[in-house]
């Protein structure tokens, strides 16, 4: 599908990976909302963008600011992308705490209520809206991305709940994509491996780096414009449909 011209939603899009793919969506000729929580430096990241960039603040557990959000973007154009970047780190958990007690359940189902819910509900949302688009731009009425990570495949200790909301946003990308098949919308997902953003940004310098020797070439952090360039190929690729893509340098990680 070429970009040139398109509306496009990019969920996260404030930050990091969202807002790497804003710039590129941008730069290629897209009209962009960025749909990312009230308090987040949105409208900042818009302005940066320019004119064919607009900030919504939307949650996207939340269907009705979510539908803010696809509103504004179809006031661009007939929606043709979403790139959905939102979502949380998990809290380090264990399954038992070194008291064999077990660990906690709230915080388990609130990670995969924002990764996994919000994932499906943009996801669903956005699809209405592409369904309803009566031309097709090159075999597509959309199409979506989503955003799980490596750790859907390689889970580390602590890592349960994020592990379960990545592994179930993997396995929805072919059904899916089969399921939208009919209304000619196709959805893909990236795994990204470890990239240097804001949540990242969090971990001690020390850390950063060992994180960075870890991945066995190239050698270094992934940067946001790389996963920017391959959520736009996905875009632009009508014939990549149902699939999860690694994005990681090679790296799997090890259990802790
Ligand atoms: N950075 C990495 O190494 C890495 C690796 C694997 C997967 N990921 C995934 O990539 C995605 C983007 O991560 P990032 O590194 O750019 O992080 P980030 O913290 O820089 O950006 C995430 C954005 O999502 C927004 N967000 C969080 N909850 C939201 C909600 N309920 N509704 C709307 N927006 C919400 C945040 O406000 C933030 O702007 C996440 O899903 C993350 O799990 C990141």
């Amino acid at each position: 599908m070429r970009i040139d011209g398109i509306s496009a939603v990019v969920t996260g899009g404030a930050s990091g990976l969202g807002l790497a793919t804003a710039r590129r969506l941008v730069s290629l000729g897209a009209k962009v909302v960025l749909a990312d929580l009230k308090g987040s430096p949105g409208a900042e990241a818009a302005a940066e963008l320019g004119s064919s960039a607009s900030f919504v603040p939307a949650d996207v557990t939340d269907t009705e600011s979510l539908n803010a959000a696809l509103d504004a973007a179809e006031r661009n154009g007939p929606l043709r992308a979403l790139v959905h970047c939102a979502g949380r780190g998990g809290d380090r958990m264990r399954i038992l705490n070194r008291d064999r007690t077990p660990g906690e359940l709230d915080s388990f189902a609130e990670v995969l209520r924002i990764n996994l819910v919000g994932t499906y509900n943009a996801l669903r949302l956005a699809a209405a809206r592409m369904a309803a688009n009566d031309e097709l731009v090159d075999g597509d009425r959309g199409a979506c991305v989503l955003t799980a990570s490596v750790a859907a495949f390689d889970g580390q200790i602590g890592q349960t709940s994020y592990t379960a909301s990545k592994a179930g946003v993997h396995g929805i990308t072919l059904v899916a994509a089969r399921d939208l098949a009919s209304w000619q919308i196709r959805v893909n997902t990236i795994a990204p491996g470890i990239f240097d953003t804001p949540m990242l940004g969090r971990l001690r310098e020390d850390i950063r780096e060992g994180l960075a020797a870890s991945v066995p070439h190239p050698k270094r952090l992934g940067d946001p414009a790389e996963f920017a360039h391959l959520a736009t190929d996905i875009l632009a690729n009508p014939y990549l449909n149902g699939q999860t893509i690694r994005l990681d340098g090679s790296i799997r990680m090890a259990p802790r």
